[in-house]
């Protein structure tokens, strides 16, 4: 037997996924189109349909290779966001945009500061490359606590992650804290901010900042208000050219196909897509706030601007996987606090979707505080 040396560190767990409508289905026999999948941050209405026509469209040149920098999804982007097509970098997903930043600014054993809690890939990637990251603590119900986050910044880590709203609790961080980031790093960090979920911000986000700080990277991603998680598509983008080189340079070649360059390029323009399913989405995070206030053992926490919030288990008898459980033998898909960060064992991630699938929650957490009542 070979036995290969594993340079990278792999220490920690790997990255936990939403689990899938067909394996709840077979595993408790409820009919697919009862489950509410609430642990992925999905569209509720699918794909853009200018992508899907697009992608079809794409078909007849799988055969040929595409454009190594993705230029025709670059111009696509940079006319959407009045940016210099070659300010732009694009990713199979915004996780490999993480992945590249992470590997061409920060050298191994130096530091990238994140929030404590915050998508875990931030902290995955950096610690299978061998960079370091550094935590910066939320305040009460995930408050994202800037001033503090500002002092952390004096310790000059290489990369700084902020992101807004932020992942998992949904909270925002106004424009003018994201000025204050910007402005207290130094020329020695660049600041990422990732803005995955900004549509359901209904603001226009930070990408008009960027010509404002040299320092400053904006991430976005297809897979969330485009409802293109499974084409792959995310991108960078920033007013400096030198932080987008080294980006080119350091990706996997080819790294997007024509497929999701051609779908990727016709999303960017459907804001029809994307208007009504921030209305919705938008309109059932209030419907479920309200629904959600009459239980006892559970709390939504306040304040998220996203397509998810935390719910808080205030029952000391019932823990993260135990609900997870129950819920899902309701047919309900969440995300288990444990899975995405430390102490999660007081709570779950839940998804905003359709009504039927917000009427199912309430119906369930209802029933299970009423079950366990009666124990
Ligand atoms: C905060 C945040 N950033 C980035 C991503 C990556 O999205 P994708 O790789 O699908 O583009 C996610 C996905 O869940 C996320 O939550």
């Amino acid at each position: 037997m070979v036995r290969v040396s594993v340079p990278a560190l792999v220490e920690g767990k790997a990255y936990v996924p939403g689990l899938s409508r067909e394996y709840v289905a077979e595993k408790y026999n409820i009919p697919m189109d009862q489950i509410a999948k609430l642990g992925s941050a999905e569209n509720p209405y699918g794909p853009s349909p200018k992508a899907l026509e697009a992608v079809k469209a794409a078909e007849g040149r799988i055969d040929l290779y595409p454009d190594w920098t993705a230029k025709a999804l670059r111009e696509a982007i940079a006319k959407r966001y009045n940016l210099d097509p070659d300010c732009v970098v694009c990713g199979s997903g915004e996780t490999e945009v993480i992945a590249m930043v992470i590997r061409a600014f920060a050298a191994p054993g130096e530091a990238i500061l994140m929030h404590e809690p915050c998508f875990p890939i931030y902290h995955i990637y950096s610690n299978c490359e061998g960079r370091r990251p550094v935590f910066v603590p939320m305040g009460e119900d995930f408050e994202p606590m800037v001033d503090r986050y500002i002092e952390a910044l004096k310790q000059k880590p290489r990369i700084a992650f902020v992101t807004n709203p932020h992942n998992p609790s949904g909270r925002f961080i106004e424009e003018s804290d994201i000025r204050r980031i910007c402005e207290a790093a130094s020329k020695e960090t660049l600041v990422v901010l990732d803005e995955a979920y900004i549509h359901y911000t209904e603001t226009e986000g930070g990408m008009h900042l960027l010509p404002d700080y040299p320092n400053l990277i904006v991430l976005r991603t297809l897979s969330k208000a485009y409802g293109l998680a499974g084409l792959r598509v995310g991108f960078g983008a920033s007013a400096n050219r030198d932080l987008i080189l080294p980006l080119w340079n350091i990706k996997p070649t080819w790294n997007m196909g024509q497929v999701q360059v051609a779908g990727g390029s016709a999303a960017v323009f459907d804001d029809e897509h994307v208007e009504k399913t921030v209305k919705t989405i938008v309109e059932m995070r209030d419907y479920v706030t309200k629904k959600l206030s009459g239980l006892n053992r559970f709390r939504m926490v306040p304040g998220s601007r996203s397509n998810f919030f935390m719910l808080e288990i205030l029952d000391p008898a019932i823990t993260s996987t135990h609900l997870f459980n129950e819920l899902l033998k309701r047919g309900i898909i969440a995300k288990d606090g444990l899975d995405i960060m430390k102490g999660g064992e007081r709570y779950m991630r839940i998804d905003v979707n359709l009504k039927q699938h917000m009427d199912r929650l309430v119906w369930a957490l209802g029933d299970i505080e009423a079950s366990q009542a009666a124990e």
